[in-house]
């Protein structure tokens, strides 16, 4: 049992049990085995009270119900033969069902998260009364580690709320918010933070007298109503759904489907040694392991300063300003109004001015739940947006983001502006994709105060923000703008300075390699499908149509110039872009592209193109083009932890996941050559070291081939 209590019991009336829980020290709630032991010795003492009307359980911290079951460990099982694990799911589920077969009503009074675990407790209660609070959530999100609820959730979610909501709760892994839970009617009331405790105890007192609870509790250990038709027509369209949205790469939702709809017509017991069975099934696979290194890569995130000395605490930023109203300045001004932070942004064009002004309002005015513009919202966000020409508005600030044109002699004396007009403390920073920032801040009387905060397009979507530091910028920078990212809901990777810092740079000799493969005599669609196969959410084909060929030919000689030995000019993008095939932006690229749709088709015109630059008319199969692509990356990823670009080998695992959605079923480039081991390590590269330097073995590399070390050895 823990030394401090976490769960703690009161009595707010003679016949009304609280249980409280409250880690003590920790941010969140978390169900791990000291927790559940103390819950169960509370639940033996409450067998004692006879003249007990109800329980109630809540939390003690405010936007915090309970966050789930302990994800350590899960880590600390792994290994552990299956029987174990069958058990430790049994015991879970045994425990929690017992809120459900006391002589008194339970209720489950929830503000804040209430998740995965911690869901499954207020599941196994008779009721759940939700705060109406923008922090609470109710959710299963078990998939996005690979795995499935262990404690219950498949067999209560689908008896309370049907089994086709049920397999979009547990399959899908995202949460509801009170409205739409009370909606599906997985709780019972939603009500206002401070009226929680009242309402469940009116709901206590109302359950004592009709006595429904105990009607739904025979209710909900039986088979759900359901026929077989009906179910047979949910498996065939959930199934199609769910095998669309994974790509045959996430095991877990679908055999959450199959479980759901194999334990629809039994009991309750038996519905919940089958869930144990197929939690075991999926514990410790691959998939599970890699998406449980993604969950602490961002768990990681909410500890790091982003820097060695914990002692420096971050300075507050109470307005920001941005500099250019482009495509990235507004969505980085969005992101700041989205938190309730006033945001003054210039631009040097009027009409881009007021055009970025209109998209702000429009982003920050959007509502999800509608799909829509929300007046409410337009009314609360606009008066923090301020549109000013003078730069000099923009230098009041606390922090300044330039995001103007990837041109260093036009950013300069902006930047210098800045610098002088700045307030002592106010920190300055570059949206800059490419530019080394100590080049940028080589003229400035303040370097110390100046880093890289560079977002991805689109800021929206995009969770990753590399915060670049030069050997000027000073830690008290990198920490305030470390925590600023986080404040927006990012996550920020710090970086040293270096050319492509360090996303574009591992990113290039991926798509060098693919270019390449073309250049051998592959298909741009056999290249990007092979990607696809891997895992990687476009092909990198389709990826320079994205991003430009004219920008990726321009980040191209920043890297050639920086790296000469394994980057060079390619003169078929150049060809590209001189015939005028930028991608996207200009309709044609590698494919083309007609008006409005994003997904392109074959361009029988680029076929000459290609005959032109060829060197080979060979062929590939799909093993060969994906190494042929993932070890560059694999390399150069290896080269940035080496050259010191980058603190830890997470920091590379991060950075390509969430900056260009490496696939997550695999963990991040460097877990994924960890889980190969040294010797598949070797057979993978060996063969392709006399391709060149992008294939070259780096002495990290060798080390782990020889099997001395491993990337995440620290
Ligand atoms: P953009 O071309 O959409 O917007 C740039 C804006 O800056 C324009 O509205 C222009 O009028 C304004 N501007 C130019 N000179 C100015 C000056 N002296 N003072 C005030 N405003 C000025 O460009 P975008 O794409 O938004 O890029 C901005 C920065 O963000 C660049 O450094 C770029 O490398 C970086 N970036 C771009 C990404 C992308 O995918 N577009 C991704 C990450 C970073």
């Amino acid at each position: 049992m823990n030394d401090t209590p976490t769960i703690t019991l009161t009595f707010p009336e003679a016949d009304i049990a609280l249980l409280t829980l409250d880690m003590q020290d920790k941010g969140a709630n978390i169900l791990s085995r000291p927790v559940l032991d103390e819950l169960a010795a509370h639940l033996d003492d409450l067998e004692g009270h006879d003249d007990l009307a109800g329980l109630v359980i809540t939390s003690g911290k405010p936007g915090m119900f309970v966050a789930g079951a302990d994800v350590r460990e899960f880590v600390a099982a792994l290994g552990q033969p299956s029987d174990v694990i069958l058990e430790s799911s049994r015991r879970g589920q045994k425990l929690l069902a017992r809120l459900s077969q006391g002589n008194y009503v339970t209720v489950a009074a929830v503000e804040g998260a209430c998740l995965g675990g911690g869901s499954e407790l207020a599941l196994w209660c008779d009721r759940r009364i939700m705060a109406d609070t923008a922090k609470t959530e109710i959710g299963q999100p078990e998939v996005k580690l690979g795995i499935l609820p262990g404690w219950g959730g498949t067999v209560r979610i689908p008896r309370i709320v049907g089994i086709g909501n049920a397999a979009e709760i547990v399959t899908g892994g995202d949460s509801l918010d009170p409205a739409t839970a009370r909606q599906m009617q997985l709780v019972d009331e939603v009500t206002s933070p401070d009226r929680l405790l009242d309402a469940a105890i009116a709901m206590i007192r109302e359950e004592q007298r009709t006595g429904k609870y105990l009607k739904d509790r025979q209710r909900l250990s039986g088979p759900i109503t359901i026929n077989e038709t009906e179910l047979g027509f949910l498996g065939v369209t959930a199934g199609a759904w769910i095998r669309q949205q994974t790509k045959g790469h996430y095991p877990a939702p679908e055999v959450a489907l199959n479980l759901m709809l194999e334990t629809a017509f039994c009991d309750e017991e038996t519905a919940c040694q089958k869930e144990a069975e197929a939690v075991t099934g999926l514990f410790g696979s691959p998939e599970n392991r890699s998406l449980m290194n993604v969950f602490f890569l961002q768990d990681r995130v909410k500890r790091d300063h982003g820097v060695e000395d914990d002692s420096l605490t971050p300075q507050h930023i109470e307005s920001v300003a941005v500099i250019g109203a482009g495509i990235m300045g507004r969505g980085i001004a969005a992101a700041n109004v989205k938190r309730g932070i006033p945001v003054t942004i210039t631009d040097s064009r009027e009409d881009a001015l007021a055009a970025g002004g209109r998209e702000i309002l429009k982003e920050v005015s959007y509502n999800r739940a509608t799909k829509g513009q929300d007046v409410q919202r337009a009314l609360e966000y606009s008066p923090l947006v301020d549109l000013s020409s003078e730069l000099s508005d923009c230098a009041k600030a606390d922090l300044v983001i330039e995001a103007i044109v990837e041109r260093a002699e036009v950013k300069q004396p902006v930047l210098q502006q800045l610098d002088a007009e700045l307030s002592p403390t106010a920190i300055l920073a570059s949206n800059t994709s490419t530019i080394p920032i100590g080049e940028l801040s080589s003229q400035l009387s303040h370097p110390e105060r100046f880093c890289g905060i560079h977002f991805f397009n689109p800021v929206r979507q995009m969770k990753l923000v590399e915060v670049i530091r030069s050997e000027q910028t000073s830690d008290q920078t990198v920490v305030t703008a470390v925590a600023h990212v986080k404040r927006l809901g990012k996550l920020p990777v710090v970086v040293n300075d270096g050319p492509g810092f360090l996303v574009n740079r591992v990113l290039f000799p991926y798509m060098y390699a693919a270019v390449e493969l073309v250049l051998e005599g592959a298909s741009i669609r056999e290249v990007d499908k092979a990607a696809r196969g891997f895992g990687m959410p476009m092909g990198p084909i389709a990826l320079y149509d994205v991003v430009g060929i004219d920008t990726a030919v321009l980040a191209g000689k920043t890297m050639s110039a920086a790296f000469p030995d394994r980057a060079e000019d390619s003169p078929l993008l150049e060809a590209l872009v001189e015939q005028g095939r930028f991608g996207q932006k200009s309709g044609q690229g590698f494919y083309a592209y007609t008006s409005g749709k994003k997904r392109g088709t074959d361009d029988p015109d680029l076929e000459p193109i290609l005959e032109a630059h060829r060197r080979d008319n060979r062929s590939f199969g799909t093993e060969e083009m994906v190494a042929r692509m993932m070890v560059p990356m694999l390399v150069e990823a290896s080269r940035a932890l080496e050259d010191g670009i980058v603190r830890d080998a997470r920091d590379v695992d991060l950075g390509m996941i969430f900056g260009i959605g490496f696939p997550p079923f695999r963990g991040g480039p460097l877990f994924w050559a960890d889980s190969l081991g040294g010797e598949a390590l070797g057979a993978l590269i060996e063969p392709l070291t006399s391709l060149g330097p992008l294939y070259e073995i780096t002495p990290l590399i060798a080390e782990i081939i020889e099997g001395k070390r491993t990337f995440y050895e620290n």
